[in-house]
């Protein structure tokens, strides 16, 4: 049992753009935060690789330390926002198994190491929160664990990217190529210098696995996730899918189906009158369906130090008013509910595949058998124009081939494979362009 505490100290590892947002409310509004609290809350520390460092805030010079296990020893709150595996791993477990409380904005640590690290406190009876590890500012997973459980969470899908959202949202609506558009996005100083882990999804697919964790109340890991990221979305894609009424948006998505969980991360066909597909440039929005609360959006600014830093201090305002007059915690997993992760291959979504055709009779006959023969249903096809064979457009009905674009129904991930590999078999299909998920409405 931790015991009520009557003034709450504070540990800060990490001062980098969030850090030192964190470090100036604690310092600038303590008396505020305290109030809130109800108990005096303080910083005394702030564990830093280099002192020197300019930062976005001064750090008066007294709190700053270069030895985080000391600084982790002489708190009852640790504040972890050094991200990545490593050190911040074996910080956050130390602080943990001191029974001290930890709030991280980590999503690398938790979809990695989350089972492990919730184990732990439960052991020796320490708060883990981490509301800043997704969606920034969102107030999405404390929504999710505490307003939504007394109802069953059936499906959760996110734009929690910023930086892949502001590139699809500008080659939607300046028809820029991807490379055009990520050298923008980082000018911008939304991406990178080294954009591999929003571009190719990874950061998304660790949101996804803790979406999915809180949602479905089982232990996921990002290797649960199957993970597809923007790099071949081409600007041929979003014009496509635009004259179809449909926007790409990079989706982590945890859906409940066939007895299990799939997860996954991939650009998706949204329509344009999809809550989801309004949210623009570098904003997160999650959707969630639950069995009785219906459908639900929650949208706000996914990173950022003071957006982030504002789901910090909601965690630790939280957790230090359960400091002061602690209460039994519930669960944040539950390993009582037996919901395997599936392999993408069992995910039933519907598709669309863009094609380049020959323009002559029975060849739409030959592509709707080969769906038939795959069990693939057609909602929808479209021949937007003829084409040359080069792929030019061609609006004079001349052309000597023919795009064809097909939305089909609910499909399963295997009888999809199938029958693009059929389909670019067949003589009179010159080359199958384009082939992505389609969310619709709920
Ligand atoms: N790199 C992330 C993004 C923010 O672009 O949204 C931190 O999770």
């Amino acid at each position: 049992m931790v015991q009520p505490q009557e003034q709450i100290r504070i540990g800060l590892l990490g001062a980098g753009s969030v850090g030192a947002q964190v470090a100036r409310t604690l310092v600038e509004e303590r008396e505020l935060i305290s109030a809130r609290v109800g108990t005096p809350v303080r910083l005394v520390g702030v564990a830093v690789r280099d002192p020197e460092a300019p930062r976005d805030w001064r750090i008066p010079g007294e709190l700053l330390t270069t030895d985080p296990e000391e600084l982790i020893d002489n708190s009852d709150l640790v504040i972890e926002l050094i991200g990545g595996l490593d050190p911040a791993g074996d910080l956050v477990e130390r602080a943990l198994r001191r029974g001290a409380a930890v709030v991280t904005g980590n999503k690398a640590l938790l979809a990695t190491r989350g089972a492990e690290l919730h184990a732990l406190a439960r052991h020796s009876g320490a708060v883990l929160r981490f509301e800043a590890s997704v969606g920034g500012a969102i107030p999405i997973l404390r929504p999710i664990e505490e307003s939504l459980s007394g109802d069953r969470i059936t499906k959760v899908m996110g734009i929690v990217n910023g930086t892949t959202n502001y590139i699809l949202d500008q080659m939607d609506t300046t028809g820029a190529a991807f490379d055009d558009a990520l050298t923008e996005a980082q000018r911008l100083g939304y991406a990178e210098a080294d954009p591999t882990a929003d571009v190719e999804g990874h950061d998304a697919a660790a949101k996804a696995a803790i979406l999915g964790t809180l949602a479905f109340h089982a232990p996921f890991t990002i290797d649960d996730v199957y993970c597809q990221g923007i790099s071949d979305v081409t600007a041929e894609d979003i014009e496509a899918a635009a004259g179809s009424g449909y926007v790409i948006k990079l989706l982590a998505i945890a859906e409940k189906q066939n007895g299990g969980a799939v997860l996954r991360v991939h650009p998706t066909l949204l329509a344009r009158t999809h809550p989801l597909a309004s949210v623009r440039g570098a904003f997160n929005a999650v959707f969630v369906v639950a069995e009785n609360a219906g459908e639900l959006m929650f949208y706000g600014q996914g990173a950022g130090g003071l957006p982030t830093s504002s789901a910090i201090m909601g965690d630790v305002v939280a957790v230090a008013r359960y400091l002061r007059a602690p209460a039994p915690e519930p669960p944040t997993i539950s390993d009582e509910i037996d919901l395997p992760a599936l392999a993408v291959e069992n995910a039933k979504t519907q598709y669309y595949i863009d094609m380049q055709v020959t323009d002559q009779e029975g060849v739409i006959a030959q592509i709707a058998r080969v769906l038939a023969d795959h069990h693939v249903s057609i909602e929808s096809m479209r021949q937007p124009g003829s084409v040359s064979l080069e792929g030019e457009v061609d609006d004079d009905a001349g052309g000597n081939g023919a795009q064809v674009q097909i939305v089909t129904h609910l499909a399963s991930e295997r009888d999809l494979q199938a029958t693009v590999n059929a389909l670019e078999g067949l003589d009179v299909v010159k080359s199958v362009d384009s082939v992505l998920r389609v969310e619709v409405e709920n």
